[in-house]
């Protein structure tokens, strides 16, 4: 078995990412505050404030069969880059490097956007991709889609199965054709994990098969909607009018995208696919994220979705 390195492990996918390689036997390192939460069992942290820098020096000269970066920052890259070396490396990119949000259909080969040193979340991915090919030219590269099931803190997906399970009338975009695609975090960490043992190498948009907003939101409701549960479609048109903002915030209907980013949720998954990233169904994503919804309690501060007045408001 192998050693790793998950520059990250205490939340989400790269926590997701270090649990699966433990799952797998590796020896299994994580490099983090430690202030998201702990590392999975069997995992051992690194203290570090990727912030400070030298905080990698702990590491410096250290060589691992696999390492997991999911950075969002081009001198955490860097520094880890010039720091640890690696058989295998896996960089966690994004589908919001593509410079045309809107077209649906479109693969790796679409133009980016321009890398830039900071700022823009994407353009800053771009350039981080960059200098990990420039290291690493065999390195997979993974531009994943949105990431949903249980540990995600968005609320992006997760509004969806704590509302339906709650019943009652729930506002729904009246966009049920809007293309849509969602990627299990479990199901992306096992790729991960996979795909590091195999040595594989490349570019790939990492998401689950294109379906429809209407599609995702039936299926939910279907996992884990209640008896009562009356969804109430309202016209894009009228959600606008209201201040309902599409996508994730506050005061939004998650998932519900304009048209002028559908290309971000319809992008070409199949090489990923044929690559070995398998996809449970939304049924089971939705069942995953309601236990997380309710392990968090009912009355937490939410990152997105609209609170019961607002819904109420809208259903008058
Ligand atoms: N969520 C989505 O839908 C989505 C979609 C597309 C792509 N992605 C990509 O998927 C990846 C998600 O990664 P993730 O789920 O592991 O979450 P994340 O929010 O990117 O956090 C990753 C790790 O960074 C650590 N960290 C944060 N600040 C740090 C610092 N100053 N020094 C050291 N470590 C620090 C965190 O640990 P501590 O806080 O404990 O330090 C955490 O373990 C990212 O690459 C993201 O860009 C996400």
């Amino acid at each position: 078995m192998g050693r790793w390195l998950v520059l990250g492990g205490t939340r989400f996918l790269s926590h997701a990412v270090a649990a699966g390689a433990v799952a797998c036997g590796h020896e299994v390192t994580c490099v983090a505050r430690g202030s998201s939460g702990p590392v999975p069992d069997g995992a051992t942290l690194v203290v570090a404030d990727r912030d400070v820098p030298g905080s990698l020096d702990a590491l410096r000269g250290q060589r691992f069969d696999a390492v997991v970066e999911v950075a969002r920052s081009l001198p955490w890259v860097r520094e880890a880059l010039a720091v640890v070396d690696a058989a295998h490396r896996t960089f966690v990119s994004t589908v919001s490097v593509y410079a045309d949000p809107a077209t649906p259909g479109q693969g790796v080969d679409a133009p980016l956007l321009a890398p830039r040193e900071d700022g823009d979340y994407g353009a800053v991915k771009v350039a981080s991709e960059e200098a990990v090919r420039a290291a690493h030219p065999d390195a997979l590269i993974v531009r994943a889609g949105l990431i949903c099931g249980p540990g995600d803190l968005s609320d992006r997906f997760g509004y969806w199965p704590a509302r339906f399970a709650r019943g009652g009338r729930a506002v729904i975009p009246d966009a049920p054709d809007q293309p849509l695609q969602i990627v299990d975090v479990r199901d992306l960490a096992a790729w991960i994990v996979d795909a590091g043992e195999r040595g594989l190498g490349g570019t790939f948009d990492a998401s689950g098969p294109r379906t429809t907003l209407g599609a995702v939101l039936d299926a939910i409701a279907a996992a884990v909607g209640a008896p009562d549960l009356v969804p109430v479609p309202v016209a894009p048109a009228a959600l606008e009018a209201a201040g309902v903002a599409p996508w994730a915030g506050p005061r939004s209907l998650p998932l519900w995208l304009p048209a002028t980013h559908v290309g971000i949720v319809a992008r070409d998954t199949a090489p990923a696919a044929a690559a070995g990233l398998v996809c449970r169904p939304v049924a089971e994503t939705a069942r995953a994220a309601l236990a997380h919804e309710r392990a968090l309690g009912p009355d937490r501060p939410r990152q997105a979705g609209l609170d019961p007045a607002e819904e109420a408001t809208l259903v008058r």
